[in-house]
């Protein structure tokens, strides 16, 4: 059992286990694709609504071409590669 750290400077709720303790992070940036999201997430838009995380891993659109935005939905694999992320 993990000992609970406090908040810190990382962003980081109190008590959530860091990268080290669960083996792998909660957040992965995809070269010229989405943001991969583990857990659960609220996601705020840029009209400020907000989405919450329904899956055990979620895709954010970084390209902005997404038909579903905030989530991905395939779009940036046929952007040139100077328009994806
Ligand atoms: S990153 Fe996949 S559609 Fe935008």
């Amino acid at each position: 059992m993990s000992t609970p750290r406090p908040a810190g400077g990382r962003g980081e709720p109190a008590g959530a286990p860091s990268a080290e303790e669960t083996g792998h992070p909660d957040v992965i940036l995809c070269p010229g694709g989405p943001m991969l999201l583990r857990g659960d997430h609220v996601v705020t838009d840029e009209d400020g609504r907000r989405h919450r995380t329904t899956r055990p891993v979620s895709a954010v659109c970084r390209c902005g071409k997404s038909a579903i935005k905030p989530w991905c939905d395939g779009t940036h694999k046929v952007l040139p590669p100077q328009a994806r992320p």
